[in-house]
């Protein structure tokens, strides 16, 4: 009945509304490509603090942290995303539920329309789980991630938070702006490609001996094989055992656009901000056996595993897992 109710609201809502969502869309994809470029940092760790304010106003995850940092953020725009999404907003108060966005999907049945929401719960869990027996938690390419200033600022872990420069210091001004507390944070600058990034780490007061936590979300897709190998390797050679890395690997078919149709076109969007997509494994066919092979071949072992899309006709196109050191 609320779902009815809520249609017949929605549809001559958004039709009205139609101007508005192209203006919103407009200004938000303008934001996050062209003043993203300008100023030189990731487009794409745009697009995941979109999704996880928009689950937050949604109601379907609580991000606090994101609902006041996103506002500050030079290179996107909440007014925007208003525009674009307020017939869907009316539409999910009224049924109690939402509907065709942002939808958090079954396990298995993900499409590329799922990827923030799915992603960024499968990492929840992942943290959630390994927290209690953790005293470091290492974001590796962290970007606009606001896990650091929610409930984890509370967990007891020492928090180090790792990014290139230019985007670093973005965030810790826009922080700054939105009046959020970093005092708990220590923010390191590095670069995976670097042989030695992980010694700015230890430099800054990481601890080898302590159980850590590194979360690296969203960031192998970016970087080639040899580069996630060293990376994996770096971390495994500098974390005691227990420790876990919480990451997302990305089939072939997907960094290579062959995935969906359309979204080959899509890639060279990314060339803006020098975001190629690299490194994937293959995934057709046996994709649980193609991720063991690639986490046992750099000595680790697989803990939680998320497979996105396994149920769906095209298959697995992307893997959340637990390695454990
Ligand atoms: C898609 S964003 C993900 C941000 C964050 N992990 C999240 O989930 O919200 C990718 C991040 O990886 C960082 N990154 C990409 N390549 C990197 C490299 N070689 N060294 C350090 N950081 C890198 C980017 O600066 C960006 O902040």
């Amino acid at each position: 009945m609320r779902n009815i109710l809520a249609l017949i609201v929605f549809i001559p809502l958004q039709i009205l509304f139609i101007p508005l969502t192209i203006i919103g869309v407009i200004w938000v994809t303008y934001k996050q490509l062209i003043v993203s470029r300008r100023l030189g940092v990731s487009q794409t760790a745009i697009e995941i603090i979109n999704g996880r304010w928009t689950m937050h106003i949604f109601g379907l995850r609580d991000d606090p942290a994101a609902a006041k940092l996103a506002p500050a953020l030079p290179n996107t725009s909440t007014f925007g995303l208003w525009l674009a999404l307020f017939p869907l907003y009316v539409y999910s108060r009224i049924a109690g539920s939402v509907k065709w966005y942002p939808v958090i999907a079954k396990l298995g049945e993900e499409g590329v329309g799922n990827l923030v929401t799915n992603r960024t719960g499968y990492f929840d869990s992942i943290i959630d789980n390994a927290k209690d027996d953790a005293e470091q938690f290492v974001l590796m390419g962290a970007g606009l991630d606001t896990r650091a200033y929610n409930h984890l600022k509370d967990s007891g872990m020492k928090i180090f938070e790792l990014d290139q420069a230019t985007i670093q210091q973005l965030k810790r001004h826009s922080l700054q702006k939105a009046g959020i507390d970093t005092a708990h944070v220590t923010f390191v600058e590095t670069n995976f490609s670097q042989a030695d990034w992980f010694s700015a780490l230890t430099a800054a007061g990481y601890d080898p001996g302590k159980r850590t936590i590194f979360l690296w979300e969203g960031v192998t897709l970016y970087l080639g094989e040899e580069s996630v190998r060293n990376t994996l390797r770096t971390v495994k050679a500098n974390a005691l055992a227990g420790s876990v890395i919480a990451a997302d690997i990305y089939a072939r078919s997907f960094v290579t656009g062959e995935y969906a149709r359309g979204m080959k076109a899509t890639l060279p969007v990314l060339d803006m901000t020098d975001e190629q997509l690299s490194f994937g494994i293959e995934m057709t066919g046996d994709y649980q056996h193609a991720l063991d092979s690639f986490v046992t071949s750099e000595g680790l072992a697989l803990g939680e595993t998320y497979f996105m899309g396994y149920k769906t006709e095209k298959g697995a196109w992307m893997v959340v897992a637990e390695l454990k050191v």
